[in-house]
């Protein structure tokens, strides 16, 4: 069951995420947060940390779980998500470094899926921050992705390179793959929370809430998880029954 709020625009849904992120982080400082990269959780990101700058809210017991990571990116590159993680949220917050997990490259692909799924086993996500992608792609689970599948090797679609293209000098630049939780870690954490903004989601958004459950649309797994709330813009809201 996905519990749909339908907001104004970008800020709206970031203030409105933001909302669900304090209430939990306030009511358990201990909790795990698992966070996702891209253009929409920006704002909510930036709540966070104007949040814990003026009233003091403190990460300092919380341990955070990112979705993916590019593969065949140095982690300090500006596009790795291990920067733009650092960069948009991390360092305005009080949160150790050693609480913070995201999946990793590396020589063995095959030993770095394993080594994520072994913090993903060791872990309860209070909640799971989810973007979409205009694909209906979670994390970067791709269209066609098991719903059952745990932290795996993905080649990206042309689209979502051409997506990604914007962040970097050239669509020759945009990583060919990535290392992403699987959907069925996802399905895991107790809490979904799904930001998604602007006319371009609008067709994912609604093959994800009334569309057939189908892995030709990754989010529409979530239709079976017992708590996603999803706040959406009126722009990406656009084309729900
Ligand atoms: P975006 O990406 O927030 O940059 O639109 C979302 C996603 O691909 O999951």
């Amino acid at each position: 069951m996905i519990k749909v709020v339908t907001v104004k625009d970008y800020d709206e849904m970031s203030a409105k995420a933001f909302e669900v992120i304090k209430e939990i982080v306030t009511a358990k400082p201990d909790c795990v947060l698992g966070l996702a990269t891209g253009s929409t959780p920006i704002g909510l990101y930036q709540n966070m940390v104007r949040d814990h700058e003026e009233n003091g809210t403190s990460y300092s017991n919380a341990r955070t779980v990112n979705l993916d990571e590019y593969l065949g990116l140095p982690k300090d590159h500006p596009e790795s998500y291990y920067s733009f993680m650092h960069r948009n949220l991390f360092s305005g917050l009080d949160i150790p470094e050693t609480s913070i997990s995201l999946p990793e490259d590396g020589e063995d692909k095959a030993a770095q899926c394993e080594k994520y799924d072994k913090i993903m086993d060791a872990v309860e996500v209070d909640v799971q921050l989810l973007g979409i992608g205009s694909n209906g792609h979670i994390g970067f689970n791709e269209p066609g992705t098991p719903f059952d599948s745990k932290t795996h090797v993905v080649d990206l679609n042309d689209s979502t390179r051409q997506d990604n293209a914007r962040f970097f000098d050239s669509i020759d630049e945009v990583p060919t793959q990535a290392i992403t939780m699987g959907i069925g870690t996802i399905m895991k954490a107790k809490k979904v929370l799904l930001v998604a903004s602007g006319a371009n989601k609008a067709d994912a958004v609604a093959a994800m809430v009334n569309g057939p459950k189908s892995e030709n649309t990754p989010a529409s797994a979530l239709q079976s998880h017992p708590d996603t709330i999803l706040i959406v813009d009126e722009a990406a809201a656009s084309k729900l029954a």
